[in-house]
């Protein structure tokens, strides 16, 4: 990859990107088949992705004709890499074995390993002969939706698609690599104003967050509403917030320290929880939980803003979602879309029925929320939560440090880029933007 790299860097066109051969293999962030069981019987919070993540060389597979091939710049670390890493709920394996049956082109994704990332930012090299609307040279950045366009289950949301996968996570290929094959309906225009780095790692949880709140499929925030986030200096929380200030909401954080609480302040959340200096416990054993401190916790929210929450931010799971259910407004919304803390979630049905509330399930975007998404981050209007920024070899201390919680926002990867700042196509632009909100995290992780 090391002309490719060159080739970019010098601001090759298109034509001169295609005259360059492509490498049989390349560099790539994986987890092997064959170690599918070696945490088992361990605790989650044991389990070390630096022991199951490598970074090897893979072979490069062949492209179909609705496919690009992507030279990746940078890249980011989701949760979902935790996931594969730490083979928890389930190896993903299962999840390529079952993709493989569904046609010839499907089955190149069930190998003895799996290169894992659901986020990148790059430069088109190939796109197959069915590829209409992308070409050799652009820049782009990926979203994870990975779809079959030719399933009828796919035309009305697709994220609906029976066949709707998660890159990366789901499929194989992935985005922590120096090259990655996804379909052209993955592509989307990389922000012209930030680095490589910066614009790798907002796909996959600000387009998800943009559903959440902001999509018709999702909790449909109005003006003035009030949103109770969970997890608000992290990836999808971290969004989330951006979100309904642009809104013309009313954002509570929550969050677990003080350095955090600060880091939201500096964002502009006024309405900040510090969740681990007030010391709730929601569950008083493994099968209690103590409804004291859900009202407690709704007390907290009516001082800080007034009332009650409109839209609850879900996604802690186990911890948290009877605190959410209460603590929404009567009609209020909790939408959720994951379960970090497990998801065997409990809460209290009357609580929720008496009081006419409406739980959402939301899972990524579809490819024009996350477009949109996409947007509004080539605005300016949201911007990076790029916090560190780690090298392709670090992989798995990266994955660490986020199955840990010891991160704010987004860690990126470095692929292809040899060092940060590189990638900005439009000074005066990032100028306008301003430097200071472009880098608030990535100072901050500093
Ligand atoms: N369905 C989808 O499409 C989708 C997309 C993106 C992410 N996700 C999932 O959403 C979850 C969050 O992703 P992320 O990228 O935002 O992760 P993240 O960057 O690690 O942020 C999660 C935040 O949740 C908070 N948290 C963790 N455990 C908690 C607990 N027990 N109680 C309260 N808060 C807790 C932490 O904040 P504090 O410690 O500061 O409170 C943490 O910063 C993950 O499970 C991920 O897999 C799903």
């Amino acid at each position: 990859m090391e002309s490719i790299l060159a080739a970019i860097q010098a601001g090759a066109s298109g034509d001169e990107l295609v005259a360059l051969a492509l490498p049989d293999h390349y560099r790539a962030a994986f987890v092997r088949r064959e170690d599918a069981e070696m945490f088992a019987g361990m605790e989650s919070a044991d389990k070390d992705p630096t022991n199951s993540v490598r970074v090897g060389d893979v072979a490069t597979p062949e492209l179909a004709p609705d496919e690009a091939y992507v030279a990746v710049m940078a890249s980011s670390i989701n949760f979902n890499t935790v996931w594969t890493s730490i083979f928890e709920p389930l190896p993903t394996f299962g999840f390529l074995d079952r993709y493989a049956r569904e046609s010839s082109w499907a089955a190149r994704h069930a190998l003895p390993y799996h290169v894992v990332g659901s986020d990148a930012a790059g430069v088109v090299l190939r796109v197959g002969s069915a590829v209409r609307n992308w070409k050799p040279g652009d820049r782009v950045t990926i979203h994870c939706n990975s779809v079959d366009d030719q399933d009828p289950s796919a035309h009305d949301d697709s994220m609906l698609a029976a066949n709707q996968r998660i890159w990366g996570f789901e499929t194989n290929f992935g985005g922590l690599a120096d090259l990655t094959l996804v379909k052209a309906n993955q592509l989307m225009p990389k922000p012209t104003h930030l680095t490589w780095e910066e614009a790798a790692v907002n796909a996959l949880c600000n387009s998800t967050s943009y559903r959440m709140l902001v999509g018709r499929h999702g909790a449909r925030m109005k003006q003035g509403d009030v949103v109770l986030v969970w997890g608000a200096s992290g990836g999808i929380g971290g969004y989330a917030v951006q979100y309904v200030l642009n809104g013309g909401g009313t954002p509570v954080g929550v969050v677990s320290s003080a350095e955090k609480a600060e880091l939201l302040h500096e964002l502009g959340v006024e309405a900040v929880i510090d969740r681990t200096a007030e010391g709730y416990r929601f569950w008083s054993d493994a099968t209690t939980q103590d409804e004291s401190e859900w009202r407690r916790f709704g007390k907290q929210i009516r001082t800080l803003v007034g009332e009650d929450p409109d839209i609850v931010f879900e996604h802690p799971g186990r911890q948290t979602m009877g605190a959410s259910i209460f603590a929404a407004k009567r009609g209020g919304t909790v939408v959720t879309c994951a379960a970090t803390s497990g998801y065997m979630v409990e809460f209290d049905n009357r609580h929720f029925w008496m009081k006419l509330k409406r739980l959402i399930a939301s899972h990524f975007a579809n490819y024009a929320e996350a477009y949109a998404a996409n947007r509004l981050v080539d605005q300016g209007r949201i911007q990076p939560l790029l916090s560190a920024v780690h090298p392709l070899t670090d992989v798995g201390a990266a994955a660490r440090a986020i199955h840990r919680n010891e991160h704010e926002g987004k860690i990126g990867v470095l692929c292809l880029a040899p060092e940060e700042g590189l990638g900005i196509d439009d000074a005066e632009k990032r100028q306008r933007i301003g430097e200071e909100r472009i880098t608030l995290f990535r100072r901050h992780g500093a």
